[in-house]
């Protein structure tokens, strides 16, 4: 069985409400978009993830925090993960949630990007976007006075990152010096998971095949982060190296939505980039495996690895709601309503 990464090996020292990064978080991201993993600095990502870790151990402080708060989930694409975890994250915090099924009306289809959010913005206090475009999620952020959150577009998944490397550290304690390596399509929760790993100090290879590695843009700009941070970015089209010594092997489908047209095509180009035992073996004996889910089981992933005793996909899933609640309690500056940061 799945062993459940709860293990609280967190040293931090400084109690959470007095903790310098979320002060800073607090401040500084209250109203804010998220619309990539690179609007955030190391310090934001860090203050996210530690107060991820404190919303997880203390739900009842928070239950209050959002109360009366509107949050509008409007999904171009399907989703179970993103959808449920934002809508019981707000519920739990005395927020509410209103899904917009966007998956015959795209945005910006019947009404200029733009009118959506002036009128949006009347109503509610944050807007959570899932579009093909990502150009969707800026343009509504540049025309709404309330924040907008990216919850997966073409081009990244940052609430994905966010809840992964919390989860990384709920198992390793750190991710500063974690050898992090993703095996698969240079995708959006590629590009995400590369900029997350880069702010916070992993050492993050990608191996993709010829032709489909991460967008240049990203890599460049993770490896500015890295240098910033003290470790290192590398592209391989070798899953075997980047996989030998890995602490951590992730994957994700090799057909993102949107891209169902290319299956036929890409299914012989991935195959050897599928993640299985004989992949596992190369990783370092403690390593886990990981998935954003969902998964093509004996596609991208065995079910042997998949169901193994190495694989933390459920807990990246719950944590999914943790980091988010974290992310919504600064982006809505929920934790002036929190007793413990209030009175401080
Ligand atoms: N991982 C993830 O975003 O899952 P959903 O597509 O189900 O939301
Ligand atoms: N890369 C996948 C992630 C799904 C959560 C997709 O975009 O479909």
């Amino acid at each position: 069985m799945a062993s459940r990464a709860t293990i609280e090996r967190r040293t931090d020292s400084v109690p959470v409400q007095k903790d310098p990064d979320i002060l800073a978080a607090a401040a500084r991201l209250a109203g804010e978009d998220l619309c990539s993993v690179g609007d955030l600095s190391s310090g934001e990502v860090r203050a996210i993830l530690k107060l991820g870790h404190e919303v997880k151990r203390n739900p009842r402080e928070y239950r209050h925090a959002l109360d009366a708060k509107q949050m509008v989930l409007m999904f171009e694409k399907a989703s179970l993960r993103t959808r449920l975890s934002f809508e019981t994250g707000m519920n739990t915090m005395g927020g509410n949630a209103i899904f917009v099924d966007q998956t015959s009306s795209p945005l910006g289809e019947r009404e200029a990007i733009a009118d959506v959010a002036r009128n949006v913005e009347r109503w509610v206090d944050i807007i959570v976007l899932r579009t093909y475009a990502h150009d969707t999620i800026t343009e509504m952020a540049a025309n709404s006075r309330v924040p907008v959150v990216n919850a997966l577009s073409d081009f990244e998944h940052p609430c994905q990152a966010l809840a992964d490397f919390m989860t990384l550290e709920e198992h390793f304690g750190t991710v500063a010096g974690l050898n992090f390596t993703y095996v698969g399509d240079g995708n959006n929760v590629c590009h995400s998971l590369m900029l997350a790993g880069a702010q916070l100090g992993a050492n993050v290879t990608i191996a993709t095949p010829r032709g489909y590695s991460p967008d240049i843009e990203i890599v460049t700009k993770a490896r500015e982060m890295a240098q910033a941070n003290g470790c290192e970015v590398n592209l391989t089209q070798d899953p075997q190296a980047a996989a030998s010594g890995a602490d951590a092997v992730y994957t994700d489908v090799c057909v993102s939505m949107g891209f169902e047209h290319e299956s036929t095509k890409r299914a012989p180009i991935f195959r050897p980039f599928q993640v299985n035992e004989a992949l596992m073996q190369k990783a370092a004996g403690n390593a886990v495996f990981m998935h954003c889910l969902p998964a093509r089981r004996n596609a991208e992933v065995t079910d042997s690895v998949l169901d193994g005793p190495q694989s933390i996909v459920f807990d990246q899933a719950e944590n999914r709601m943790h980091a988010q609640k974290a992310l919504l309690l600064l982006l809505l500056g929920g934790l002036a309503n929190v007793p413990a940061f209030s009175e401080q």
